[in-house]
């Protein structure tokens, strides 16, 4: 497995342009699954999961062409497309239960495999299930599969999702598209990524409204061809800003709408940030004393997203003072935590509370990648750091951030990947 090895303290100062959004690509292109016919997609991320999902619907039988670059894909869906998603695929990334909806709406039937466990929480998938139910879908789970099939067209109808869920939300959106009639989505989450995934559809002639979090579909025959280009990357961006201010540093962040972080923006200028935006752009720089938030909590967006919690930890063991962060999303978010702790940090936990000590001398060691954002999380944290830190299982970074170590050594960090 490849490592990081990472000098620190850097200075962080430069320019860095932000990817594509993973999380608004996975839906998107398990909605692709809905149509006849071809649908472009630019501004993909070349990271492992997307290779994940491209490779399922390969498997599916649609046929992928891919540009040069990579972020620019041609799917096209032939006439007998399979309606099996094997464990091998979806056991290595949970966004892959997204073809769910899709399958059953399209072709009403499909052989999906239950994700299984992840180490942030137990995420189960209920709320799909039932929400596609309510729209036709009848299944049941044998051998570690969801065995579903509608008789014929899904139908539309109403769903209060009793918890705020994106995964589930978007499920019964794709799948709502193709229904007979209307679907009535609510409580639904709202997140910028849905958003993307809803002007996507409605790109190809899907009939979607949002009011609130009140989400309507009228289901259409059939959806257009279309050309449609992701939204940037919240969560890397929001991983960029944390780094500047952590560092004292000077970024311009590009490529994104900075609207889809203001909650983000705000909470770092309450640290000390001084940061300007403009129409696709994020200057930043970081102060001289970080100062401490004393309760921030993750939340269903426009909330601070969960994503951003192991980094935002991070930051507040440099801050001036005692902080502490509440975790409302997932029920095992902090894996970081004892890792950091090897790097110097003073953290105590109790429940989904984290307390933090601040003033941090944090001092290079040899840590361990558990997820996606704990690992990234890390990355910071050695940067800071005083010494040389290794950083181990990083193939959960290569997961969801697109040549980090190339757009974090443009900044200035002295960091190196060891091949295994
Ligand atoms: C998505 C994101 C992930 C992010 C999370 C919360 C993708 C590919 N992943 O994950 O990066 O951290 O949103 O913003 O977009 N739950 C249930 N039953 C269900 C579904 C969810 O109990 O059927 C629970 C989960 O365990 C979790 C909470 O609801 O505690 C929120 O999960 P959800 O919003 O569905 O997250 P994901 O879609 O899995």
């Amino acid at each position: 497995m490849d490592k990081f090895l990472i000098d620190g303290p850097s200075k962080i100062k430069g320019k860095v342009s932000i990817s594509g959004s993973k999380n608004a690509s996975l839906p998107i292109l398990a909605a692709t699954l809905l149509f006849d016919l071809p649908v472009t997609l630019h501004n993909l991320p070349r990271v492992k999961d997307i290779s994940t999902m491209l490779n399922l619907l390969k498997s599916l039988g649609s046929k992928i062409e891919l540009s040069k670059d990579k972020k620019t894909a041609k799917i096209s869906n032939n006439k007998n497309m399979k309606t099996f998603a094997s464990y091998s695929l979806v056991k290595t990334m949970r966004g892959s239960i997204l073809v769910l909806g899709p399958l059953v709406a399209k072709y009403h039937k499909s052989k999906t495999s239950l994700p299984g466990g992840c180490l942030i929480g137990a995420r189960p998938v209920n709320y799909h299930l039932s929400a596609l139910e309510k729209l036709g879908m009848n299944y049941e789970i044998k051998d570690g599969y969801i065995l579903a099939k509608s008789f014929g067209k899904l139908k539309g109808g109403l769903i209060r999702f009793p918890k705020i869920t994106v995964g589930a939300t978007e499920n019964s959106i794709i799948a709502a598209c193709l229904a007979k009639g209307k679907t009535v989505l609510r409580n639904c989450a709202v997140e910028p990524e849905i958003k993307d995934l809803t002007n996507f559809l409605n790109s190809a002639g899907a009939k979607i409204n949002w009011k609130g979090r009140t989400c309507t579909i009228n289901g259409v025959s059939s959806l257009n061809s279309t050309n449609y280009s992701v939204m940037a990357d919240r969560i890397e961006a929001g991983t960029f800003c944390v780094a500047a201010t952590l560092a004292k540093g000077t970024l311009e962040i590009n490529n994104l709408d900075p609207k889809i972080i203001n909650t983000e923006l705000n909470l770092l200028k309450k640290t000390g940030a001084k940061i300007k935006v403009s129409k696709n752009k994020i200057h930043i720089n970081g102060p001289e004393k970080i100062k401490s938030i004393k309760n921030i909590k993750t939340n269903e967006f426009p909330g601070i997203p969960t994503d951003l919690q192991a980094q935002l930890m991070v930051l507040m063991c440099k801050a001036k003072g005692k902080s502490s962060i509440t975790e409302n999303i997932f029920e095992n978010r902090f894996m970081h935590v004892a890792e950091l702790q090897r790097l110097g940090a003073n953290i105590t936990t109790k429940n989904n509370k984290a307390y933090i000590e601040g003033n941090t001398k944090f001092i290079g060691a040899e840590v361990m990648s558990s997820d996606l954002r704990a690992s990234v999380a890390l990355v910071l944290a050695a940067s800071v750091a005083q010494g040389k830190s290794v950083i181990n299982r990083i193939y959960h970074l290569d997961r969801g951030y697109e040549k980090i170590e190339n757009k974090l050594k443009n900044i200035g960090v002295k960091i190196k990947r060891l091949k295994r």
